[in-house]
């Protein structure tokens, strides 16, 4: 990891840089494009929307001394990722080298900076910038000191504390408002495509921002009720008739969202290949308990130690329940899962005085946070939580 490209760092040379960018020369068939536009975009008059800092290889491999495994935050299935700090403003950033021989990257690259340039919400990381040196391909994105919802759901140190109840409501109400945004105030609407919790990215206070949007989608366009792609995404969040036919529409992002939901209450992975038989698959285990409300305890991850409102877990199932239905016209709009969220997020559930749930969780189950060293038990009476050994990371890919 010890190389530097001879790329310059002088004002003249950036400038000349600037006109090969592969980022300039798109952003403006896309910033003339009179089809895209956000709401927020046309409130100020359509003026400068495309933000993001150019950045010299140089710059970048100084703000991560080097790429030096110390700076590294985690690797996904366009390359690392690292923790940086820039010289010239002081800022903390994450910086995602993408990888160079990757058979991935380069257009997904550009969607990225193009569509973030555009997309500005608080439920939305903030791309700072990005580096298009010769093959090289970084973006340097705000820094998210909680790291993503996948951390803390599936991959527990004994740093992170167990999400509370409350925590977790937050975290699904706020990535299901950044999801209505782009389904909502963007102008033809975006698709996401692969909202999943490796892409939920959380700041101070488990503030959580949709990440990675490589894969999105501008949608149909009048009369159009889906837009045809190749299927891409990520195994166990895609909605099934995407991944049958490559028709995209809306309701694929309202199904990838049911999945996260349900592994926000759960505290199981979409795609488990520890385990065996329907339980690999949370859609298809969960399916049958949504039926009979005695087993929703068995539902609730035994993570929870019983701490959560019964009433608030049956809501948030029913939610959960309704935007993983086979057929998408049946699934809500996300606006109206964002109030169905909001709602729950207010309800504040205190331990203290409110009755904790006879959960899966025994005292032979020790909880997962602190006392069992980070690795996660699976629960009691074969319905654990959890990972188990099962931590290959589930990444992005294209299916066909
Ligand atoms: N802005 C950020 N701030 C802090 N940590 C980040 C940031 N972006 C990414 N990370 C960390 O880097 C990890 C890898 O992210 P990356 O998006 O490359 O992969 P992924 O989401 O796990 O998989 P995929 O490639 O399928 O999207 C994340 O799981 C997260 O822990
Ligand atoms: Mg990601």
């Amino acid at each position: 990891m010890g190389w530097f490209p001879c790329s310059g760092t002088s004002k003249k040379k950036r400038k000349k840089k600037q006109s090969l960018d592969p980022v300039q020369s798109s952003s403006e068939s896309i910033r003339s494009n009179p089809l895209f536009k956000t709401k927020e975009v046309i409130k100020n008059g359509g003026s400068d929307n495309l933000a993001a800092q150019t950045f010299t290889f140089r710059e970048l491999a100084a703000a991560t001394k080097n790429f030096r495994g110390d700076c590294l935050l985690g690797e996904g299935g366009f390359g690392r990722v690292y923790k940086g700090r820039l010289e010239s403003s002081n800022q903390i950033v994450a910086i995602k080298q993408l990888d160079r021989n990757g058979l991935q990257g380069n257009r997904e690259f550009l969607v990225e900076v193009l569509m973030l340039g555009l997309l500005h919400h608080p439920n939305l990381v903030n791309l700072i910038g990005y580096c298009a040196d010769g093959d090289q391909r970084l973006l340097v994105y705000e820094y998210m000191p909680l790291g993503s919802l996948d951390d803390h759901l599936h991959d527990p140190s004994p740093d992170k504390k167990q999400l509370t109840w409350n925590t977790r409501m937050k975290i699904a109400a706020g990535a299901a408002k950044g999801l209505e945004y782009l389904h909502d105030k963007a102008s033809p609407p975006v698709i996401y495509r692969d909202l999943k919790c490796s892409n939920i990215l959380l700041g101070e206070s488990y503030h959580p921002k949709l990440s990675d949007f490589g894969l999105a989608k501008l949608g149909p366009v009048g009369d159009n009720t889906h837009v045809s792609t190749r299927v891409m995404g990520t195994y166990g969040y895609c909605a099934p008739e995407y991944a049958m036919t490559g028709q995209l529409t809306l309701k694929s992002d309202v199904y990838s969202f049911g999945v996260v939901l349900l592994e926000i209450i759960t505290g199981r992975k979409a795609i488990d290949n520890s385990k065996t038989g329907v339980e690999q698959n949370l859609v298809a285990w969960a399916r049958p308990l949504f039926k009979d409300r005695r087993k929703f305890s068995q539902i609730a991850d035994p993570g929870l130690q019983g701490q959560y409102p019964a009433r608030g877990l049956y809501q948030a199932l029913a939610v959960a329940a309704m935007c993983v239905q086979e057929q998408p016209n049946m699934r809500p709009v996300i606006a109206d899962v964002v109030t169905a969220l909001s709602y729950l997020a207010s309800q504040k559930y205190d331990p203290e005085s409110q009755p904790v749930q006879n959960s899966q969780w025994s005292p032979s189950t020790p909880p997962r946070s602190k006392r069992d060293n980070g690795k996660r038990s699976s629960g009691g009476g074969g319905s654990g939580s959890g990972s188990g050994s099962g931590s290959e990371k589930n990444h992005t890919k294209r299916y066909f």
